[in-house]
């Protein structure tokens, strides 16, 4: 699949509306996992609907959890209990989920049954040893392939003991694994982390009525309890609507109100890091829904400058670099992303792949070992040089004048890297052509829709 998106800076309209993006893929993932291993039944609102979070339910119905739905966004979980999953016929196969995938590793790593985790080619080329090692100390009986890739093999674990982790990388998905583990593990599991990232679990395992306690850096639980049934409202994922947010800052005459956006302090370093670049995003109608901080996001058009990005926020952004990319691709001065190298090992290598895209779109950007320096080009992106577009000629003439009318980018698969090019065309002089798209919907269903009721001219081919 691709996608075509026309040159958005000949389009006037700005970027308008008043919208929900689907529902928050960590909190859609958890919502299963702690729903089937909880006593009772649990029911599930505003649900993602995508490849991701589908996979996590496949998963748990091939261990013999009884699910309903999804049906708009509703689910129905008849929960098993800590110990009452079965052992898969077959392996587990996760698509392109690392959430899925680590997550799972700790909550079977205490099974009774053996299991073997996969996924396609981009999971199977991520880094599994950051959990197995942990799991190894555990007690665990966890195999990974070759250099530490998926598939991960799990073996009967007749015991796992409970241990003091401090966490080499910043990681929501190893600091959750372990946790998920210590529910199963003798005596108290303590993870440290070396700065904050998203704290979803900790908060949904306290809402199943599993006790979780926190202090500073440290999240501790006790082994051997139970979970108790709940009812879990999804907010809309402040990861989707950051398209949106970068969307319509950028886009002159903007107007944009996002519905119902997670908006939990672990999540949003895109807002801080925006504003620092000079966006205009206001907060309103803040509450809490299911130990969850939501609220309405308003966004309007602004001019934005570059910024060094603070190192303390490059975890609470970790999925919105792509997106930062696109907006550093238009501000005033260099962006400098440092302290991010984790975004290496992401669904692609997310800092060479989007330099390679802008450097294809005419910006000045390079990659480093951890990050990118970007140099904003105000005259809008393009093959094209700045004179030919002091001159007037735009993507209708560019053909007559022998100057590139259409630039191709390759998503590698990567949904954020495509959507975040869809982005990109806001601020284009000529047509992006995004090629391998599909993956958008392990993320993000019904993105081209959403993206056109609010003002992009983006189409979609297969
Ligand atoms: C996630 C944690 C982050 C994030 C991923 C979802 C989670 O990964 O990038 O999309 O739901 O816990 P890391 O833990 O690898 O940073």
């Amino acid at each position: 699949m691709k996608f075509v998106a026309s040159p958005g800076i000949k389009l006037n309209n700005g970027i308008n509306g008043d919208i929900r993006v689907p529902g928050d893929k960590s909190i859609s993932h958890r919502s299963i996992m702690l729903g089937a291993i909880a006593e009772g039944d649990t029911h599930i609102h505003g649900f993602l609907e995508g490849e991701d979070a589908l996979a996590t339910l496949a998963a748990f119905r091939s261990m013999g959890v009884s699910i309903e739905g999804p049906e708009n966004g509703e689910v129905v979980v008849h929960g098993v209990g800590l110990h009452g999953l079965s052992e898969p016929q077959e392996p587990l196969y996760l698509g392109n989920s690392g959430t899925s995938m680590r997550l799972l590793a700790g909550l079977l790593a205490g099974q009774s049954f053996p299991v073997i985790l996969t996924g396609d080619a981009s999971l199977t080329s991520r880094p599994m040893e950051r959990i197995a090692a942990p799991l190894r100390k555990m007690g665990a009986n966890i195999q990974t392939a070759d250099k530490g890739r998926p598939p991960i093999v799990l073996g009967v674990t007749t015991r796992l003991t409970a241990i003091d982790y401090v966490l080499p990388v910043a990681s929501a998905q190893v600091k959750s694994c372990v946790l998920l583990a210590g529910l199963y593990a003798d005596g108290k599991t303590t993870t440290v982390e070396p700065v904050p990232t998203r704290d979803h679990t900790e908060r949904m395992l306290r809402g199943f009525a599993y006790d979780v306690e926190r202090d500073g850096a440290k999240a501790s639980l006790q082994g051997g309890g139970s979970l108790q049934s709940t009812e879990v409202d999804v907010p809309a994922d402040i990861s989707s609507a950051a398209f949106f947010i970068v969307a319509a800052t950028i886009t002159e005459n903007s107007d944009l109100l996002l519905r119902h956006v997670g908006v939990n302090p672990t999540r949003t370093g895109i807002i801080d890091i925006l504003k620092l670049m000079g966006a205009n995003i206001e907060l309103s109608n803040k509450k809490e829904v299911g130990g969850e901080p939501v609220a309405d996001i308003r966004v309007r058009s602004s001019k934005l400058k570059g910024i060094n990005i603070p190192r303390r926020l490059v975890p609470l952004a970790i999925d919105e670099f792509p997106v930062i990319f696109v907006a550093a691709a238009c501000a005033q001065g260099e962006t400098v992303l440092t302290g991010a190298e984790e975004l290496r090992v992401k669904e692609s290598d997310r800092i060479q792949v989007m330099v390679d895209g802008l450097l294809a779109l005419g910006v000045d950007a390079v990659a480093t070992t951890d990050g990118a320096i970007i140099r904003g080009k105000q005259s809008g992106l393009g093959a094209m040089d700045d004179e030919a577009i002091k001159s007037g000629v735009g993507a209708d003439a560019g053909i007559d004048a022998g100057i590139e009318s259409s630039v191709d980018i390759k998503s590698h698969d990567d949904h954020r890297v495509a959507m975040s090019f869809a982005v990109a065309s806001l601020i284009s002089h000529c047509e992006i052509v995004i090629h391998d798209c599909d993956n958008v919907a392990t993320s993000f269903p019904n993105f081209v829709g959403l993206a056109k009721v609010v003002g992009l001219d983006l189409q979609l081919f297969s």
